[in-house]
Order: structure tokens, then sequence, then C-alpha cells
């Protein structure tokens, strides 16, 4: 605990954050300029330990850009970005921070389609090594079982054996997901996962996500206002690089700055 209040001292001295909390996730004063246009601008975000979190925002409010400076892939001119209370994500490698326990899914699928599902997920065991190497090699007892879980939690157990090419949109997302899972991924970023699903599999992953919050923590970004009312979680409301609002959904739906900038153009 002291520790925790050290760190926060110096990395927030102006904020009043709760130290019971367990934050996983902290991008604080982040800004980022290209070509003098600020993608992100001031922005601050804490997400706690087994929360799922939702971004919304329109298109251009920097919901990408957030997750390529989480990621590693974009970094800031100025602002703090720590994962937990020890890993500073502004000091390392992409790589580094995948291994650290972040997992991004994009909105477009990137699964082996020639691959059975249960190779695909084998695959993303162990990504460092070949695909010819991989697939050839002895999976220890305790990898399969990682594998067997994942496939349980994202319902394609029945389907292991089948060719992945073969999966409909919704449960090659899902595929996807199970990949960030046997990698071990803490922290899963996910971007629009409803999108292009029918109704049926967009309940399916609002399931699948909130089941996943016993032992993860989840942002997702989303276009969908249903399934994000469905996932019951707090949204934070992105606008011209900053956070323009935070809190349940209902507050969300019920402000009228964001029904301005956002969901009046949704709805009307
Ligand atoms: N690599 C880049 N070079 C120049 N402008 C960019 C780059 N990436 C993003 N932008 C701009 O930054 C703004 C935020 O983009 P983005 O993070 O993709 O928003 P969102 O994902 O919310 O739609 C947009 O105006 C976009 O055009
Ligand atoms: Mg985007």
């Amino acid at each position: 605990m002291k520790k925790n209040r050290l760190f926060f001292e110096r990395a927030s001295p102006t904020r009043n954050i709760d130290l019971h909390k367990d934050i996983v996730l902290y991008l604080e004063n982040i800004t980022v300029s290209f070509d003098g246009f600020k993608a992100l601008d001031n922005l601050s975000l804490y997400v706690n330990k087994n929360e799922l979190r939702c971004i919304i925002g329109p298109n251009g409010a920097g919901k990408t850009t957030m997750m390529d400076i989480i990621t590693g892939k974009t970094r800031p001119d100025k602002g703090t970005a720590w994962l937990g209370q020890n890993f500073n994500l502004l000091l390392h490698s992409e790589d580094e921070i995948a291994r650290a326990g972040v997992g991004r899914k994009f909105q477009k699928p990137t699964i082996f389609e020639n691959l059975t599902i249960f190779e695909n997920l084998e695959l993303a065991l162990d990504s460092d090594k070949g695909v010819f190497q991989t697939l050839f090699a002895q999976l220890t007892s305790q990898q399969k079982e990682t594998i067997e879980i994942a496939l349980e939690t994202i319902n394609l157990a029945d389907n292991a054996k089948e060719c992945a090419g073969l999966l409909s949109h919704g449960q090659k997302q899902w595929l996807e997901i199970g990949m960030l899972l046997v990698q071990n991924s803490q922290l899963l970023l996910i971007d629009e996962p409803a999108a292009g699903m029918t109704h049926q599999e967009i309940d399916k992953t609002a399931e699948l996500l909130m089941s996943l919050k016993k032992s993860h923590t989840i942002i997702v970004v989303e276009h969908d206002m249903d399934f994000v009312k469905s996932l019951e979680s707090p949204v934070t409301v992105l606008h011209q690089g900053s956070v323009l609002a935070e809190g349940s959904m209902k507050s969300i739906q019920d402000n009228p700055k964001v029904v301005e900038v956002y969901l009046g153009e949704l709805y009307d």
C-alpha cells in the first residue's frame, strides 16, 4: 500500500485517486499530435482490475489512437501511461507490452483460415515460434488444458477440429478473443466486436465479455449502443481527443453534451 501511495503521489499530485482500487491501466494527460493536429488532447483514463469499460465517441474522437498508445504502437508527445503499478508503458516496445499482458483484438479478424480452430489457438500459444515448428511440436498437458479452457470460454469446444475459415463472422471474432486468452493477456483491448454480427452473436458476445470480467480487465470500443447498454458497464465518451463524459450508460444517455456531439446523430 505504501508503494501505491508513493507511485500515485509522484505521478498524480493533483488527483484524488481511490488508492484502495486496483488500477490496471493508468493514462494521464496524454497528448498526441499528428502534423500539429491533436488526436489526443490531455486524455486521462483509469481502468480498474476486473473492470469492463466501454469507450464510445464519434469518428475521429481518438479511440484507436488511445489503443495505439496503450499497446506502444504510437508514442505520446506528453503524458503518463502505466500498466499496473510497476510497468511504464512509455518505456517498453510493442512486443514487451504484449508479453506484459496487453492483448489487442482488431476489428478485422486475423486468424489462419486454412488451419483448424485448435491449431489457431496452438499458434497463438507460442507466437514466437514458426507455424511449422508449432504445429509439429508436442503440446504439454498444461498447454492442452489452456487451449481447452479457452475453447470452452469462447463456446467453440465442439468445433475445435473444424477449419477456421468455415466459421461465421461472429465465431471468428470469438476465436480471436480465445487467442488473446491463451496468450495469457490480462488487459484485453477489443475494437468494435459487434460490427457485422447477427443479433444472436451480439448477445453471446456480451455474455462472453461479461464472463471474462471475472479473470480479466477489458476495454471495448463500440458503436452499437444496444450492445454497449447490454454490457451494463461504465462508459467513457471520447470527443476531440479528450474525455467528454464518464459514467453509467444511463447517465451518458441523459448527458446533453453527449447527445449533442454523438448520441443525437446516432439516433436521428
Ligand atoms: N497516423 C496518423 N496521421 C495523421 N492523423 C492521424 C493518424 N492517426 C489518426 N489520425 C487522426 O487523429 C484523429 C483521431 O483518430 P482515431 O484515433 O483513429 O479516431 P477514432 O478511432 O475515434 O475514430 C483523426 O482526426 C485522425 O484522422
Ligand atoms: Mg477507430
